[in-house]
Parts: structure tokens; C-alpha cells; sequence
């Protein structure tokens, strides 16, 4: 019998000969199956008219049921599910048809058993169509309110099956343990109980509609540099203080299924890691549901026995030929390297009762969700298998409603970080032309900022106002609302004086120009030519079109396709000519810009394609994105979009060149449009355009009321801000701060408002008098920040991270470390290279990041109080249009485990409010001093609503595990004995009340 722990080639845990326990978990199963709690349906009050009937936990199948369902499956059959592929049914299956999933299993139609589709979250249901998209889960982890993510949860899981999805790919549970991490949008913050509470919640609520619920990444992928190899070091303290507690919660809460990470954990990867999927996963934390991989995230064979159920985007290690092949022959031992551990030989046997686990996984979780009822064992069974589905609303209906629930939620989220002299609410006697009115600026005031980049954006329904609009509607007077970029992503087109049309003797020797074009040598402009739809190599010249209705060879004085003139479908185009940089005070960085829609892709060769055929690079490359028709900004960073309103879906590519005045460069354009009519635009951003408009913004801020100005980062799965340099990506892009401080110099009412998806520093907080964090608030972010502005909403979010107030005063910066090696005293990030734990004397490929391993428990603001250092904002900070008073704080023993915690607050001023009490709780002197404790550690809150004098009393259940901390070698829950203080505040550093209570 194959035994991974006789192994001793790796240091792998020797307790993982957890291959047999998948045997345990079939014959076994019913009580495995009966340990995870089933979610009961929940009123919601979102879901209204259009909520179907809860489906979560309906199935029928009894697990000998399942079983059999098992046994019956051909080897072919059962291999079909282990991996993804190419949904073949969607046409004729789906009310939307294909819809563009982010993943599809095949079912088993002849045993009816249903295919299974797939969405990506974490920010609403995420399709290759128009979509409701929610505020990101950064801004419902500042609600701090579990009800809400409920809600979320079940506004998904309707949309989701409206459109046919059966797995939702989210919430994502890791933490922003890294403050510049590309997706810390995407998660619920930097504390494990807070996000543990609301991802279950939002697992609940998705559930509650018969979706199946995904907790991604398992485990760790708290950072995008190097995500698909990088190793994090962590020890099992620290791993079951601080993510795993987010996982547990939503396992608890009965997640269906658990995606698991590229990175490796402790030198194994994720989806492939005995320890974390099997010990942890399966052993400590009871989960019966399916692992999926990451997309990409399997790399041997092997991953399915060691604990990953399904391959996912296609079957690349997990093939059906491979699979039949380990179950006829077994699969050999296989010898160390230096990035891999040595594998023992599996026989054939083993391969077919870890294959038989895998299915039971999927299918068990399927029963759950209620999509197995066609089976012979099903109350759908009519005589023959056929699959069967429930019944979905319909998504023409959930509109309205989920439109609401987005901008309910973004109001819900507003985080107020400053309001001195109370500039905050707007009043509409500040927007009158009489006290000199509001100017605003910011791209992001013109163009809203739904959500973050990467896979969890959703493409939104157009009609979405900006902020700057729905302003306007609510501030009433005319003229008393105006708008200036301050800072300008866009440019200008780039005028007809500083082009110029190819000269073919003098520039072109060799380049595809037809006689006639000679009459447009050195005239205001650039050439533009038809050439053919085909794809060229990069370098060479493109094909001229010569075919039906080829157009004349033109020159055109500007490039300039937009509105209303469009290129027709599949058509290409190529625009040459010279570019003869003017004279500019700024410098000479410039900056070109290409502007297309519907492009199957587009080109920017400078200086390219000379006679030599060298330096034929291309510049500025952009290549067909599946953005929707007529839908804006999907999956594009800030800076890779129009904002300007009357071309909102232009996406952008820029080529930053350093041009001396009167330096000439030959430019050559390309386009080749796709199905739809196509737009193009050849900007510029000259080197003066910063200071011109800082300038312009100053100067309309002198006469102005008040100044809002809008400030983004870039948050984006794929890249960390600021690439490897973690001071830069905490900086605000470009030269926001630059302006943000020359409006606040002149305007002494200057409010910012920020869309980030996590901290930021802010140089010039001191200056301005308010700051108001909208987070990235989905597509009703316009309204619901004009509403917060003119205290239509009074803000009452709380900070889920900490805002750090330098570069050097984050956990992942410590300026009296030492030693920088992989096992060295610094939190390095990106990390670094180390000596391979399987072969003694080679070097891993990969690289070990450090930050969890020097920080251990200390994550997040336990960082900052262990370390006595002031962070700008705290953790659970945020301030509301009225205040509120704490009193009467007592501490008893509950009548279960743990204690009850109960005080009093009150709206101590006249404005109706809510606020976000939080409960932490010290460490204990008793624990041994190998155990690291927090000096404070959040273990409750509750949001409460009050009208001005009202009070209300709140009681917190603190449960034994809250008062515990993680021993390990013992691998088990210690309490923290001996007296101990519970905090009560407003935030981690406002803590209103203590008290001292004895644990025994
Ligand atoms: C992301 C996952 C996502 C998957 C499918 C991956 O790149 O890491 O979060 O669910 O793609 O789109």
C-alpha cells in the first residue's frame, strides 16, 4: 500500500499517509457529510419577489446513493470530471446562451448528471455580458457588517443562476498581509475574524440560491509578483492565526468547494500540498466539498492523490489518457530536483480509489446544491437519467434590485477618514455660485471607477452616472458644480502640426507606399492606407488591401475614429508619417497614446521598420479585449481607459519617449478592427502637461468653495503596485499627490475622495480637511458617493486594513533587520532565491518570500501594536456625521463556551447614524512564551443603527477558540488562561473601555 509518509527524501509532514483517508471519506462518508452544517434557507431582503427556493442542502441523494452513483461511472466518465474544458452545451442549455464562464466540467448525461459552469467573482457574477458589478469585497469588509455580505452573497447567487452558473469562484479569504498586493481589493481585509465573518455570510447568501460557493486561494496568495511559483514560508502558528481562520469560518458556514493556490506553501505548491489540503484541509478543518486548482495551478499528475479534485482550465496534467494509464499501470517513483520533492510509486489501485474520492467530492457537493435530482436516485427521475436543473429567475428581472443592493452597499462602505471644521456634508449652500461653488477633479470624478482589474471584474451595465453627474443632480443650483481634470490620463489628439505624410525617398526606402502617395510627402498629417486583416510578425510590413471596395490612400490630419466615425468591421488601416516634436517648457518626456475599441488588435511601431529593419519593435501594443458591446472598462486598469465621457469604451496603450524639440520620429500606426465598427484615436500627454493642469486645477480652486478631488490606485490581479517596490506602490499613480497638495495650498477646504482597493499613503493628509475612502464601489459608486457627500447617507464604514503613515512603517519593511537570505531576519518582498530543501547543495528556481515567517502572528495592525508603531489610520477606524458615546462595559461567562461581552453605545449627536463597536480582547500571561500572542486581537463587533439620543445595548459572544491561540508541535487550540482585559472601542487604537476578566 503506497505510504507517502515512509518517504524521507522531503521534509514533508510525516503524518500526511492521508491517501487513504479519501478511502475513509467513501466509506465513511455519511458521517464525514453530516459534520459539515447544512445552510439553512434565509430570508433576504434583497432576493425579494424573485428569490427561488433556498437550495442549498436539498439534494436527496443519501450518500450510499452517491456512492453508487459513483460505482456506476465509467473510468472515462469519472475522468471527465476531474478536469475543466470547453463548455459544448451552453448554446442549447443556457437561457443567455453561452454567456463566457471562467470554467465548465462536463456532466454525465446518460447517469443525468449535469455539467457544471462556473463564474468568477468576488465582485458580483463575472460573464462575458453586462452584469451587475458590486462594489469590490474590500468595501464590504469596511461595512463591517455580516447582513450585508449576506445580502451580496444572495445577489449573486441569484444573477449567477439566472445565468446558468452553478459554482461561484469566490469569496477570495486571503488577507492583505502584503500592502501593495494587486488583489487586496478582491479580499476582506487584513483580519481573519472580520474576514471569516462576512465570507461566510456571503457563503450563506449564494448558497441560500443553490450556487456553489468557491474560498479562494488556498492558501497564501496574498501577492501577484511571481504568484505561480513564489514559496511562502509560514509556520503552523501563524497559518492557523491568520488565513486559515477566514477559511474555517466559510467551511463552517458550509462551502461547497475551496480553489487552491499557484504559490507554494512551505516549499510545496498549493495544489499539491499533502500538508494544507490534506492534514489541514481535510483533517483539521473537515471540509467534505471539492478542491479546484487555480486556474493553471496543477503541475504534476501526482496533484490529484495529494489533495486537488479538479484541473483547472483544461486537463493539461489530469488527462483522460494519463488518469486511465495511472489506474491500469500505477504511476512510478519519482526522484528529487531541486524545486520538487521525490514522489513515491502509486499503484493502480490507489490511482482508482483517489479517482473514485475525487468524484465523491464533486458529486456530493452537487447533491448539496440540489443539481443531481435527475439522477436515477433523484425526485426528477422519470424513468431515464436525464440531467436536471432548478428552476432560476430571471436576470431582466433582478436589475432594479441589484442596482440598488450596489449602491446600497457602496453607501454602506464609505469610509470617513478626516472631516475637520465639518466640510463634510456638502450643503447645497456650498454649491452656489454666490459662496464661489465646488470644483471637482480627478479622472475618476468623470469616469467611475467601478472595481479593481483581473478576473474578478465585472463588465457593468452601461447608464452608470459618475460621480461628477450625480453631484450635479443633487446639488441642485446651476454653475455651482464645475469640473477641471487636475490630472489628465488622456492627452490630446495629437494635432495636425506636428505630423507630417511619408516621404517615401527620404524616409521609406522600403516601405509599401503606392505612387500616388508621394503628392502627401512632408504635408500636415499622417498617411492613412487599407492593408489586410492578417496578422503580421512584429517587424514586418503589413499587407495593403487591394481586394472589393479597397479605400483610396488618404491623408488624415489627425487620427481621430471615434463617435459617430467609426472604420468599418473588418476592416485594417495603417497610418505613417512623421511626428516632429514641438517645443515644450516641460521636458521632453512625452508620452503617445493609442485609443481603440473594438479592435482585434493595434499597433505602434516608432522608429520602427527603418530600411535597416531594425528597432522594430512595437511600442504600444493592444490586443482584443471581450469587452461587451457597448459596456466600458472591462478587466482595465485605470490608466488603460478612456475617460473621457463621450467615448467611455476606448481602451488605452502608452509609449513613453524622451524627444527633443524639433526631434523627428517616424510613426506607423496600425489597426485591425474586428466585428464590430472600429475606433481609434493617436494622442499625446506632453511633458508640460502636468504642471499646465495642476495650473488650471489651481486656479479654479482659488475662487472655488470647496475642492473634491478624486484620487485612485490601480489595484489588478496579475501585478502588485508598484512592480517589486513596495514604497512606490503605496504612492498614489502619477502626480496625484502632486496636485492634491497645490489645491490644498490655495483652497482651504480641499476634500479628497478616495477609489482605492487598499492603503495608500497620503503626504498631504495634514493639509486637506477631508478624506472620505470610497473604495472601488461598483457600478452605483457615482450616486452612492454624491449621496455620502451631501449627507444623503451618513458614512459609518470602518477601515478592514491599515493605513500606513510612511513607506517604512509597514510590516513588510523593517529597518533593523539584518539578514536578507530566505531564512533571514528580513521580511523580504519580493522575496528571494534560496538552497533547495530536497537536493542538499542545488538552488531552487523559485523564490521564498519571507514577510509571514519574520512577522509570524503579527499580521496587519497587530503588526503596528507590537511594534508601537502609529499607522495614519488604524485598523476599524472610520468617523460618521454624528458621534457616538461608550459606557457600561461588563464581561461575564456566557452560558456557552467562552464569554459575553456587553456595553452600552449612544448617538450623542443629532444626526441619525451607525456605528461599528469592536470588541478585542489581551493576551494572556499564562500561555508558555514559545506561543506568540497579539496584544490585542479583534473578536467582535456589531454594527448598530441609532437616531440621534437613542442608545442601545450590545452584547458580543466571545468563544473559546477567540480566547485561544495555536499550539504547535500539539496541533490543537490552547486557551489563554488567567486574567485577561477585553477592549471596547471605535477603532483598534480608539478603545473606549476596558475591563479585566479571569479565564480558567
Ligand atoms: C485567478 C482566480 C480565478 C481564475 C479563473 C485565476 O487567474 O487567480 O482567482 O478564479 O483565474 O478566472
Amino acid at each position: 500500500m503506497f505510504d507517502p509518509s515512509s518517504k524521507s527524501s522531503d521534509n514533508r509532514n510525516s503524518e500526511r499517509n492521508w491517501l487513504h483517508r479519501p478511502r475513509r471519506g467513501l466509506v465513511l462518508g455519511a458521517c464525514l457529510l453530516t459534520a459539515v452544517g447544512l445552510v439553512a434557507a434565509a430570508p433576504l431582503t434583497t432576493a425579494g419577489a424573485q428569490s427561488v427556493k433556498s437550495a442549498w442542502g436539498s439534494g436527496t441523494l443519501t450518500n450510499p446513493e452517491l456512492l453508487q452513483l459513483v460505482s456506476q461511472m465509467t473510468l472515462a466518465e469519472e475522468t471527465g470530471l476531474v478536469h475543466g474544458g470547453t463548455d459544448t452545451t451552453c448554446a442549447t442549455t443556457l437561457p443567455l446562451g453561452c454567456v463566457g464562464q471562467a470554467g465548465w466540467i462536463q456532466g454525465v448525461d446518460r447517469l443525468g448528471i449535469p455539467p457544471l459552469r462556473m463564474t468568477d467573482g468576488p465582485g458580483g457574477v463575472r460573464l462575458g455580458h453586462v452584469e451587475t458589478a458590486l462594489p469590490a469585497p474590500v468595501g464590504l469588509a469596511a461595512t463591517f457588517d455580516p447582513s450585508a455580505a449576506k445580502t451580496f452573497g444572495a445577489t449573486v447567487g441569484l444573477a449567477g443562476r439566472a445565468t446558468g452558473q452553478d459554482v461561484w469562484l469566490a469569496p477570495m479569504v486571503n488577507s492583505v498581509t502584503y500592502p501593495t498586493a494587486g488583489r487586496n481589493f478582491e479580499t476582506l481585509g487584513e483580519d481573519p475574524y472580520l474576514a471569516g465573518q462576512l465570507a461566510a455570510q456571503e457563503v450563506v447568501g449564494v448558497q441560500s440560491q443553490g450556487m456553489i460557493a468557491e474560498l479562494k486561494h488556498f492558501i497564501e496568495n496574498d501577492f501577484e509578483n511571481g504568484r505561480s511559483s513564489t514559496n511562502v514560508v509560514i509556520n503552523d502558528q501563524t497559518l492557523h492565526e491568520t488565513e486559515l481562520v477566514a477559511f474555517e469560518a466559510g467551511i463552517q458556514a458550509g462551502a461547497g468547494s475551496v480553489m487552491c493556490s499557484y504559490n507554494r506553501i512551505n516549499n510545496e505548491y498549493g495544489c499539491g500540498n499533502a500538508t494544507t489540503l490534506g492534514n489541514i484541509l481535510r483533517e483539521q478543518l473537515a471540509f467534505t466539498g471539492f478542491v479546484q486548482s487555480d486556474w493553471g495551478a496543477v503541475h504534476k499528475i501526482t496533484d490529484l492523490p495529494y489533495g486537488n479534485d479538479i484541473e483547472q482550465p483544461s486537463a493539461r496534467s489530469f488527462t483522460d489518457v494519463a488518469l486511465a494509464d495511472a489506474v491500469a499501470n500505477g504511476t512510478p517513483a519519482v526522484a528529487a530536483t531541486a524545486d520538487f520533492p521525490s514522489y513515491p510509486a502509486i499503484s493502480g489501485s490507489d490511482w482508482k480509489q483517489a479517482v473514485d474520492t475525487s468524484v465523491f467530492h464533486i458529486l456530493s457537493t452537487m447533491n448539496e446544491a440540489n443539481l443531481l435530482e435527475g439522477t436515477q436516485f433523484g425526485s426528477h427521475f422519470a424513468g431515464t437519467a436525464t440531467p436536471w436543473v432548478p428552476t432560476r429567475a430571471s436576470l431582466a428581472n433582478l436589475q432594479a434590485t441589484d442596482a440598488a443592493t450596489a449602491q446600497a452597499l457602496s453607501q454602506e462602505s464609505a469610509t470617513l477618514l478626516k472631516n475637520d471644521g465639518q466640510v463634510l456634508p456638502l450643503s447645497k449652500s456650498d454649491a452656489t455660485s454666490k459662496s464661489g461653488g465646488v470644483i471637482v477633479m480627478g479622472p475618476t470624478a468623470i469616469a467611475p471607477y467601478y472595481d479593481g482589474g483581473g478576473s474578478s471584474h465585472v463588465t457593468p451595465y452601461d447608464g452608470s452616472q459618475s460621480p461628477y453627474t450625480a453631484l450635479g443632480h443633487l446639488a441642485g443650483s446651476a454653475g455651482a458644480l464645475s469640473y477641471t481634470p487636475g490630472y489628465d490620463l488622456d492627452g490630446q489628439v495629437v494635432p495636425s502640426t506636428a505630423l507630417s505624410g511619408p516621404d517615401p525617398a527620404a524616409n521609406y526606402p522600403n516601405w509599401t507606399l503606392n505612387a500616388a502617395d508621394t503628392a502627401f510627402a512632408g504635408q500636415p498629417g499622417l498617411l492613412r492606407q487599407q492593408v489586410t486583416t492578417d496578422a503580421v510578425v512584429s517587424g514586418s510590413q503589413p499587407v495593403l488591401y487591394t481586394g472589393a471596395g479597397a479605400a483610396t490612400d488618404q491623408l488624415d490630419a489627425t487620427v481621430d475614429y471615434t463617435g459617430a466615425k467609426t472604420l468599418p468591421a473588418n476592416t485594417a488601416w495603417r497610418w505613417s508619417g512623421l511626428l516632429t516634436a514641438p517645443a515644450n517648457p516641460g521636458g521632453t518626456n512625452w508620452q503617445l497614446k493609442v485609443f481603440v475599441a473594438q479592435q482585434a488588435s493595434s499597433q505602434l511601431y516608432v522608429d520602427g521598420l527603418t530600411s535597416s529593419g531594425s528597432g522594430s519593435s512595437r511600442k504600444a501594443d493592444i490586443s482584443a479585449y471581450p469587452a461587451a458591446p457597448n459596456s466600458s472598462y472591462a478587466g482595465l486598469s485605470e490608466s488603460a481607459r478612456s475617460h473621457d465621457p463621450a467615448n467611455p469604451t476606448l481602451q488605452q496603450a502608452t509609449y513613453s519617449v524622451s524627444l527633443a524639440a524639433g526631434q523627428q520620429v517616424h510613426l506607423d500606426l496600425r489597426l485591425i478592427g474586428g466585428a464590430q465598427p472600429s475606433q481609434v484615436q493617436l494622442r499625446w500627454v506632453a511633458p508640460d502637461n502636468q504642471t499646465a493642469s495642476i495650473a488650471k486645477a489651481v486656479a479654479a480652486a482659488k475662487t472655488a468653495h470647496k475642492a473634491l478631488i478624486f484620487a485612485y490606485d490601480e489595484g489588478t490581479e496579475g501585478s502588485d503596485r508598484g512592480g517589486s517596490d513596495q514604497a512606490a506602490g503605496l504612492g498614489l499613480p502619477g502626480y496625484q499627490d502632486a496636485l492634491i497638495s497645490a489645491v490644498a495650498a490655495v483652497n482651504p477646504n480641499t476634500v479628497v475622495v478616495l477609489n482605492t482597493g487598499d492603503p495608500v499613503l497620503m503626504p498631504w493628509a495634514a493639509n486637506v480637511k477631508g478624506i472620505l475612502e470610497m473604495w472601488y464601489p461598483g457600478q452605483e459608486g457615482g450616486p452612492a458617493t454624491a449621496n455620502v457627500l451631501f449627507g444623503n447617507a451618513n458614512p459609518s464604514g470602518k477601515l478592514p486594513v491599515t493605513f500606513p503613515a510612511s513607506a517604512t512603517q509597514t510590516p513588510m519593511y523593517d529597518p533593523s533587520c539584518t539578514d536578507t537570505t530566505a531564512t533571514g531576519n528580513c521580511p523580504m518582498y519580493p522575496g528571494v532565491a534560496g538552497p533547495s530543501p530536497f537536493v542538499a547543495g542545488a538552488t531552487t528556481s523559485y523564490r521564498t518570500i519571507t514577510g509571514m515567517q519574520v512577522n509570524g502572528i503579527y499580521e496587519g495592525y497587530r503588526w503596528y501594536d507590537e511594534k508601537g508603531v502609529t499607522p495614519l489610520y488604524p485598523f476599524g477606524y472610520g468617523l460618521s456625521y454624528t458621534s457616538f458615546a461608550y459606557s457600561k462595559l461588563h464581561v461575564g461567562h456566557s452560558t456557552s463556551n467562552g464569554v459575553d461581552v456587553s456595553f452600552s453605545v449612544k448617538n450623542t449627536g443629532s444626526t441619525k447614524g451607525s456605528e461599528v463597536p469592536q470588541v478585542y480582547v489581551g493576551s494572556s500571561a499564562e500561555l508558555p512564551t514559545s506561543i506568540q500572542q497579539a496584544v490585542r486581537k479583534l473578536v467582535g463587533f456589531q454594527r448598530v443603527t441609532l437616531s440621534p439620543g437613542a442608545s442601545q445595548t450590545i452584547t458580543v459572544h466571545v468563544d473559546e477558540q477567540q480566547l485561544s491561540s495555536w499550539a504547535s508541535p500539539a496541533s490543537k487550540w490552547l486557551v489563554g488562561t488567567g486574567s485577561r482585559t477585553m477592549y471596547v472601542g471605535s477603532s483598534s487604537r480608539d478603545l473606549r473601555l476596558q475591563a479585566g476578566f479571569r479565564v480558567s
